[in-house]
């Protein structure tokens, strides 16, 4: 197993759109196994996309755990939203988004339902509300080249990107 680099905003790569995983064969298996040491071994990290690691052509994966004992891993390939419902604004950070930094208000859907495959390559669907939610939706939104900063106001995205220059001197 190996650790992966975590990309850093404004690194272009973040917006790959991530690639469908057909088979889930040998390789697809090491890179969920590395996503996930990588995942355990960042501080703060509930989950992350395969689109916000430095690996070349990144599949259609997420992997999720916000457990306090990180004994909870979730793994989705191909993951999407088939139903969403309602409304939550809640803060978000991201790994790659000057996580210590920055944690904004995002508009997002209160509960969704998500089909998506597992490790084994079955096809499952469930629903999920609050928290796990608003993970979805963001890790989603990775996979689809978008941070959660494409989901504020221009407003209030410039004064982030502002931040972002003034942290980077
Ligand atoms: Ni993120």
């Amino acid at each position: 197993m190996a650790k992966i680099r975590i990309l850093d905003y404004p690194d272009l790569k973040l917006k790959r759109v991530a690639k469908k995983v057909t088979v889930v064969d040998d390789e697809i298996k090491t890179i969920i196994a590395d996503m996930f040491e990588t995942h355990y071994a960042t501080e703060n990290c509930a989950a992350l996309a395969a689109t916000q690691l430095d690996l070349p052509n990144p599949p259609a994966i997420t992997v999720i755990d916000f457990s306090e004992q990180k004994n909870e891993p979730l793994c989705l390939i191909n993951p999407e939203i088939i139903h969403s419902e309602g409304e939550q604004l809640e803060y978000e950070g991201c790994m790659s988004v000057y996580p210590d930094h920055l944690h904004e208000r995002v508009k997002r859907a209160a509960c969704v339902t998500v089909k998506a495959l597992n490790e084994q390559g079955e096809t499952i669907e469930f629903t999920a509300e609050g928290f796990m939610a608003k993970c979805l939706q963001h890790e989603i939104d990775h996979l689809n080249g978008l941070t959660y900063l494409d989901r504020l106001s221009p407003l209030k995205r410039e004064r982030i990107v502002d931040k972002i220059r003034r942290l980077k001197k």
